[in-house]
């Protein structure tokens, strides 16, 4: 595999800009892979998704494929979707039940906590082979942890703990599980899923870029919010009859790690009529009327969560970003179902949905063009730079941890290229401080 010194990689990230390399080079893809996605703690899905003893479901770390499965006793494990004998994939099918996994190949077949069940042949296996149980195993990632049941593994042995590397970003995943009467999700309303022509980080930049949507939507935003007139059912997404947003007063907010999420205006409207009301109630059992009326309060739209998610409570979804090239990507979205919630308030959410973030919807279709018009722009010669230094240098501390910037400010992305990504791409774990580049650190 090609290989880049230190300081060709550093040469590439500067405080306030990326060269535009990071988006076109396939060296820098593969290395991202190995280096990024092999370290960090990476989002594989829902602990809702394997429900049940021997529910299955395919995910990825980067450009490996795993089987996130639960076994006979409970537990949760994250296997190698690649057959111990001569490396077959494993399972074809997206998601499942099952006892065992019995390659189609040579017939090894693994228990659901990728445990040998049985070899075919076993006596005709070298001594030392055969006595070593471990070696006929699938191979698992060293470290695997969920918070609230999301489930996260990472490929380092070593390094932050889940809860260190979350830190502030919890309450955003507080924010949208806490919505649930029964306090917990489900990622079981099937996903939407579409693949962009563009990197994968243009999906993650967007996430954290309140600003774009004033242009990119507006034909959401504009005066007589056109698309929503014409989808006819659905929230109004943003905000009901102004011309233009100030956005700067709702503000971005980025933590260690390369988390973030955007401030959002507060709702004017909260919905009405019986499921709603019914909902409500069933919230206020659980956590009375002034906690209720807390929850039930939006104060953002897209989370991040660095590297592969972006989730949002106020369009109940979450948004897996599958890196496949350098300029291919896969989009798996989710719909969020809210435990103990009416059925008809987590229908709603899924119509909703299809209208706003699927492959043929009003608002995500605007930001598709924009990634996919960017991967066409950064081909050029003409330029090598990509700017992030909007609002640079006035970010504040902020009460959940990390920092809090102007709505339009680019300060998220900045703390994503020069302190995380250049710190994972030179060998590092993250950066876990904010302020401090990762050279200074
Ligand atoms: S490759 Fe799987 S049993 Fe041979
Ligand atoms: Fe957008």
């Amino acid at each position: 595999m090609a290989e880049l010194s230190y300081a060709e990689l550093r040469a590439l990230v500067q405080p306030d800009r990326v060269h535009r390399r990071l988006y076109t080079d396939p060296v820098i893809f593969d290395l991202e892979m190995q280096r990024i996605f092999g370290t960090a703690w990476v989002f594989v899905g829902h602990d809702s998704q394997v429900a049940n003893a021997g529910d299955f479901v395919k995910t990825q770390i980067g450009r490996d494929d795993f089987i996130m499965t639960r076994d006979k006793d409970g537990a949760i494990h994250l296997l190698a979707n690649r057959c111990a004998h001569r490396g077959l994939a494993l399972c074809a099918h997206e998601a499942g039940n099952a006892r065992y996994f019995r390659c189609p190949y040579h017939g090894w077949t693994y228990r659901t906590d990728g445990t040998l069940a049985s070899l075919p042949q076993r006596p005709s296996y070298p001594r030392d082979l055969r006595a070593d149980e471990k070696a006929y195993e699938l191979a698992q990632p060293p470290r695997v942890a969920t918070y609230r049941g999301f489930v996260f593994a990472s490929l380092a042995a070593d390094g932050p703990s889940l809860d260190e590397y979350l830190n502030g970003i919890t309450h955003s995943i507080d924010d949208l599980v806490d919505r649930a009467p029964d306090g917990e999700i489900a990622l079981t309303g099937g996903r939407s899923r579409y693949l962009i022509r563009a990197n994968w980080k243009l999906q993650i930049d967007n996430g954290v870029d309140l600003h774009h949507s004033t242009y990119t939507h507006v034909s959401t935003l504009d005066e007589n919010g056109r698309q929503f007139a014409r989808h006819g059912g659905g929230p109004r997404i943003l905000i009901d009859g102004r011309k233009s947003i100030d956005w700067e007063p709702f503000g971005v907010v980025g933590f260690p790690f390369g988390h973030g999420y955007q401030g959002r205006p507060p709702v004017e409207t909260l919905p009405s009529g019986p499921v709603y009301e019914a909902y409500v109630a069933r919230l206020q059992a659980r956590h009375g009327a002034m906690r209720t009326q807390q929850i039930l309060k939006y104060d953002r739209f897209n989370s991040v969560i660095y590297p592969n998610i972006t989730f949002q409570a106020f369009g109940q979804h979450i948004r897996l970003v599958r890196p496949i090239s350098v300029d291919l990507t896969e989009i798996n979205v989710f719909p969020v179902h809210l435990k103990g919630a009416p059925e008809e308030l987590n229908r709603a959410a899924v119509r909703s949905l299809a209208a706003t973030h699927s492959a043929a919807s009003m608002i995500q279709t605007d930001d598709i063009e924009m990634f996919e018009r960017a991967q066409i722009g950064l081909q050029s010669q003409q330029d090598d730079w990509v700017l992030f230094a909007g609002h640079e240098g006035s970010e504040q501390p902020w009460h959940e941890g990390g920092w809090r910037g102007l709505g339009t400010s680019e300060f998220v992305s900045r703390i994503q290229y020069a302190e995380n990504w250049i710190s994972y791409m030179t060998g590092g774990r993250g950066n876990d401080r904010l302020g401090v580049r990762a050279d200074a650190v």
